[in-house]
Parts: C-alpha cells; sequence; structure tokens
C-alpha cells in the first residue's frame, strides 16, 4: 500500500468555500457545539422545539437540530412579550433565535451542551408544525407502521441519526482503505439484462423496444469481471442492488454491497485484503484492535459442528454427532433417524420440567419443524435423568455425555431426523440457548472466513442444478475433473465472511476460461441456445484475454446494523421498505396511468 495518500486533506484554501463564506442570518452555531468558554457570545441559532417547559416566571426550550440539543431561556420579567411568544411555540416548530451565551446554574452533565443556556433576545418563526404522529425522542411512543409512514420524522430521532451517521463513517472509511490500496471506484449500470443469479430479478419494461425488458441488477457481477477483462485490476463500488425474494430482518429488496474484484490473485490474496478491511474498520468506527488472523472453516465442518454456514462462533456449545452412539438400539425415534446430535449446554442440568417444554416448543416451532426434543440431566450428584431413560441403560447416557464433554451440571440436548433439517434444527437451538444464557455478547465480534462451499445444490423443485453462490465461481481446481461424473461433491472457490452469526460477505475466485465456464453453464442445465442468448457477451469476452481474477461483496447494510448492534438492517436505512416489500411514506409499489401502461405497451390479464 502506498504511504501517507490517507493523510492529504483538502487544502485549507477551499474550506473559506464553505466555511468563511458561510451566511450568519440562520446560525452562527449549531445545536451541539456551544461550551462554557462559549459563554458572553451573541449567537444565532436555527433548529426544532424538541419541548418546551413553563416554571413560573421562566419558559426553557430545547432546541434541536443535528448535532445536539441546546436550552433556550425566556425570563418574564426581563420580555414578557417574547416570553408569551415562546410559550405559545409547539413540538416540531422551525424557529431561529437571536441570544447571549450564559452558563447555567442547573447544570446537565448528560448534554454536551449542559453548562450553558441562550438567554433568547430575539425568536422569529420559520415554520410552523401541525401535532406530529408520534414524540420525537429516543424512546417513541410510535409503533413501527406510523414511524415507516412518517420516516422523516422518525430520522429526527437521535438513533435513528445516530445510526446513519454510522453507516455514513462506514462507507468513507471503506472508501479511504481501497483508495490506498489502489483500487478504483467505478460506477456499472443499474439497467442491465435479466440473468439468472439466484434470486428473481426486478424488471423495468422499455418503452422504445417493444415487448423488451431490462432487469436491475442482483450485483454488478458480470460487469466487475469484465471491468477486470478491460484491465482495471482493482475495482469497487458502493453499489445499488435489487432482489425479489423474501424479506427477513437482514433482507431488503434494495442494498447496498460494498463490491469489490482483483486481478491476478488467489483466494488468500482476496482474503488477506478484505480480513485487513474489517480489522480497519473495527478499530476505526468501534476502537477494537482485533488481534491475529480471522479463522477459517471448511463448509462441511461449519455444519457438522453448528448446524449451519454462518455460526456465531462468539460462544461453544457445539453440536456433537450421536448417530452411531444412539441409533439401533430399539427407540424408535432415533432408529428411523438419519442423524442424531446433541448440544451440551453447561450448568443447565437444573432445567425444569417447564422450561424443557418451552424448548421442546421452541424446535416444534414450524419455522423449525423438529418432531420432538431429548434431553439428558447429568447431575450434581452423579445420577442421570433422561426423556429416555426407558430406552437406555445409564451406562449408555453415559457414553453420549462423555462424547459430548458433559459435565456433572450440565444438560444435553438431542435431537434426530433428516440430516440437514436436523442441523439446521440444533443450529437455531444453540442460538436459543446462548441467547437465554447471555453468550451472544454485544460488543464481541468474532469473524470467521468459511470456505470450499459446494459448488452446486440440487433444486428440487426444478430437478436440476443450480450454483450455490454464482454461475461464475469456479470450482476447486483439484476438483474440476469430478464436474460431470460427481458433481455434488466438487466444491467452490468461495468463501463467505461469517461475523457473529451473520453472513456479512461472500466472493469467489471466478472462471476465467471461456470452456470451462461454457461446461459450467451446461451443467447448470443451460442449452446452447440459452447460454449464447443469455451469456455470450461474457463468454465472448472472456476469449479475449481474460485474466485470473476474484472478489466479494459486502453487505452494507449488515455492516452497519452489525456495528451498531442492532438486528434489523431497516435501522440502517433510510428509507427502507417494510416487511411485504412496501414503501410505506410513498404508497409503493403502485398502480400507473393507463396512459403510460399504453406506451408500455403493456396490458393486464384478467
Ligand atoms: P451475495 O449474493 O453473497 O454475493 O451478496 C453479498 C452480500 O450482500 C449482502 N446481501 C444482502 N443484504 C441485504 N439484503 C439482501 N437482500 C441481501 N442479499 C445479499 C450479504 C451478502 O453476503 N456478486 C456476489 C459477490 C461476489 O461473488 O463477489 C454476490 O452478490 O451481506
Amino acid at each position: 500500500m502506498k504511504k501517507n495518500r490517507g493523510k492529504e486533506n483538502i487544502h485549507r484554501d477551499y474550506f473559506m468555500y464553505f466555511c468563511q463564506n458561510f451566511s450568519t442570518m440562520y446560525r452562527t452555531h449549531n445545536c451541539g457545539e456551544l461550551r462554557l468558554k462559549d459563554a458572553g457570545k451573541q449567537v444565532v441559532l436555527s433548529g426544532w422545539i424538541q419541548r418546551s417547559r413553563d416554571l413560573g416566571g421562566m419558559t426553557f426550550i430545547d432546541l434541536r437540530d443535528r448535532y445536539g440539543i441546546t436550552q433556550l431561556v425566556f425570563n418574564m420579567d426581563q420580555d414578557a412579550s417574547l416570553c408569551e411568544e415562546a410559550r405559545k411555540l409547539g413540538r416540531e416548530d422551525v424557529v431561529r433565535i437571536d441570544g447571549a451565551v450564559r452558563e447555567r446554574s442547573n447544570k446537565n452533565k448528560n448534554l454536551p451542551t449542559g453548562d450553558i443556556e441562550i438567554e433568547v433576545r430575539a425568536i422569529e418563526v420559520l415554520n410552523r408544525s401541525e401535532l406530529p404522529p408520534f414524540t420525537i425522542e429516543e424512546d417513541t411512543d410510535g409503533g413501527e407502521e406510523i414511524r415507516m409512514k412518517y420516516r422523516y420524522l422518525d430520522l429526527r430521532r437521535e438513533p435513528l441519526k445516530k445510526n446513519l451517521i454510522l453507516r455514513h463513517r462506514l462507507a468513507q472509511k471503506v472508501r479511504h482503505y481501497l483508495d490506498i490500496a489502489d483500487f478504483l471506484e467505478i460506477e456499472t449500470p443499474a439497467l442491465i439484462k435479466s440473468s439468472p443469479e439466484g434470486a428473481r430479478d426486478f424488471v423495468v419494461p422499455s418503452r422504445i423496444h417493444k415487448h423488451q425488458f431490462y432487469a436491475l441488477p442482483q450485483s454488478p457481477q458480470i460487469f466487475k469481471q469484465l471491468l477486470m477483462i478491460s484491465g482495471f485490476d482493482k475495482y469497487f463500488q458502493l453499489v445499488k442492488c435489487f432482489r425479489d425474494e423474501d424479506l427477513r430482518a437482514d433482507r431488503q429488496p434494495e442494498f447496498t454491497q460494498i463490491d469489490c474484484e482483483m486481478s491476478f490473485v488467489e483466494r488468500e490474496d482476496v482474503l488477506n485484503l478484505f480480513e485487513g478491511l474489517i480489522v480497519y474498520l473495527l478499530d476505526a468506527i468501534l476502537q477494537i484492535k482485533y488481534n491475529g488472523v480471522f479463522p477459517r472453516m471448511t463448509y462441511r465442518e461449519a455444519l457438522e459442528r453448528y448446524g449451519t454456514d454462518k455460526p456465531d462462533i462468539r460462544f461453544g456449545l457445539e453440536i456433537t454427532d450421536l448417530t452411531a452412539e444412539a441409533g439401533g438400539k430399539g427407540f424408535r425415534v432415533f432408529d428411523t433417524a438419519e442423524y442424531i446430535g446433541g448440544i451440551c449446554v453447561p450448568e443447565c442440568a437444573g432445567y425444569s420440567r417447564k422450561q424443557l417444554d418451552q424448548l421442546t416448543e421452541f424446535v416444534k416451532r414450524p419455522q423449525i419443524a423438529a418432531g420432538g426434543m431429548v434431553y439428558v440431566k447429568f447431575q450434581e450428584d452423579g445420577s442421570v435423568k433422561s426423556s429416555v431413560d426407558k430406552f437406555f441403560s445409564v451406562d449408555e447416557l453415559k457414553g453420549w455425555g462423555e462424547r459430548a464433554g458433559a459435565k456433572k451440571g450440565d444438560l444435553l440436548l438431542i435431537l434426530s431426523g433428516e440430516k440437514s433439517r436436523t442441523l439446521f434444527a440444533l443450529s437455531e437451538l444453540r442460538l436459543e440457548m446462548a441467547n437465554r444464557l447471555g453468550l451472544r455478547k454485544k460488543g464481541k465480534y468474532a469473524p470467521l472466513w468459511v470456505v470450499d462451499f459446494p459448488l452446486l445444490e440440487w433444486n428440487e423443485d426444478e430437478n436440476r442444478y443450480q450454483a450455490m453462490h454464482h454461475p461464475f465461481t469456479s470450482p476447486l481446481p483439484e476438483d474440476v475433473s469430478l464436474l460431470e461424473n460427481h458433481p455434488e461433491q466438487v466444491r467452490a472457490n468461495a468463501y463467505d465472511l461469517v461475523i457473529n452469526g451473520v453472513e456479512i460477505g461472500g466472493g469467489s475466485i471466478r472462471i476465467h476460461d471461456s470452456a470451462l465456464q461454457d461446461r459450467m453453464l451446461k451443467l447448470l442445465g443451460f442449452s446452447d441456445e440459452e447460454t449464447v442468448s443469455q451469456f455470450g457477451f461474457l463468454l465472448e469476452a472472456l476469449r479475449y484475454g481474460a485474466p485470473p481474477h476474484g472478489g466479494i461483496a459486502f453487505g452494507l447494510d449488515r455492516l452497519a446494523a452489525l456495528f451498531g448492534n442492532t438486528e434489523s438492517i431497516r435501522d440502517y436505512i433510510a428509507f427502507p421498505k417494510n416487511n411485504a416489500g412496501r414503501d410505506m411514506m410513498a404508497d409503493a409499489p403502485n398502480f400507473i396511468s393507463q396512459k403510460q401502461l399504453d406506451e408500455l405497451n403493456l396490458r393486464f390479464r384478467e
């Protein structure tokens, strides 16, 4: 990396354009910056009325802007008419005031400006506000729906404001790091050709080209690969991506990626460079020093140990495979199961019947759909108690405990059934226990690279293989020969970055050989014709000297939510969609006029 480029600053002379020449008509200072040292200064402030309090002869008003809150004071004895005027102000009115800074007798240690107040001399109402539909305070009385409808008011609240500032700082630091590492930020189109990448495309009808559609990009994947072929060996972009998929707390139909690609790199180069980015961000934003390298784990190992390819490794509670020990012993549920797995929970042998029933209900919920749960308590006195002690001897139960590393006082929770579903259920149970035991500590960050994903996964509905990552991901070189005969065994040269159980980023080394790309598309069930019509331009480009390349994309919204210690990415997006994909404020999607439909040559089928 080049040294010192990060220290470049905008030359002082340029600051006059937005500092010295700035009008003081509306403000000489903002509402967050005045301190005791400013006492005696004449100032002009503008902002919103947060709240006001009448105390007999005095009226106090909290004036708010993006930077903070400053207390205004009006004295009946000094200027009765001004005081009357102040009393008429309502929440969220916008005002401009003139006054003098003075030391406060009753200081507020919780407010950065809490040592001073402004003795107001003149007040001008810049705009009145209607009564807001909810109070604009940290803990508002407004429910989610009403806050989404009046998002512009919600954004005035401190927590959301902080979130957007955090997001901004993250974006700036990302750009800074990548710029120093020689990456170029290059924009790619938002109206593109529809191509299967995993989720459904949002499509946009073309007016000029009748019956034809653009798609909005699910990611700039193909474009960034083309940029590598163009010779821009390090590319990045903070870019909007669009996916028509089912929504969750960490999924939005439009979201932002930190999208990156590099040429002449191997997997380790990509992992190291982006590990550096995350370590830098943790330090620059949260002042957390991460020592050492991020652990790496294969996909297979992640599934066996944690039941998921995005394990939260802030805590243990790993899964133990008990299939060999517990199957075939005459307990039908286990005997008919493909897989039996358990989680040893320390110091929970004292769990009551009720607590165990709650856990059973938890794993039986439709989203998890386990058939039931078996427990074994390894009691402090050395005895063993289990829901299946009719079927298994104490020695057998103790054998499971030994395998799972159980000590006296521990509780072993066991699920069984079809392997992948049971592993999924165990992973959910593991998180639930960790939540109950307070093991998912906020402020602790446990990153992990998951590598060697399967290249393909079977799509039951379409009766064909599909790319687990995307069709441009290269197989591990040693697995290429298995492509046609044992496609299910082929591992991808792909990686995900998981932090605290959240998939923060994913990428791969790409196929840069046109013939291999063609083979891959065939394997995915594309006919020659489809291959040419959908990917012809990429296959052709690969024939003009494509360098070896690879990359990664991080979810900026998810990264912001992770750094802000919140689950929902919506709180880090200024104008998000709700769970049904609607913009509640503008009320979109919505119908378009007949004229627009006609222009687009579109007609609804009844
Ligand atoms: P992938 O599909 O894994 O890879 O996406 C990369 C990252 O984007 C984030 N993400 C989302 N965030 C919010 N809402 C969504 N609906 C959503 N979908 C994905 C996740 C995810 O890890 N082109 C490849 C990257 C590459 O191969 O370089 C891609 O898009 O944090």
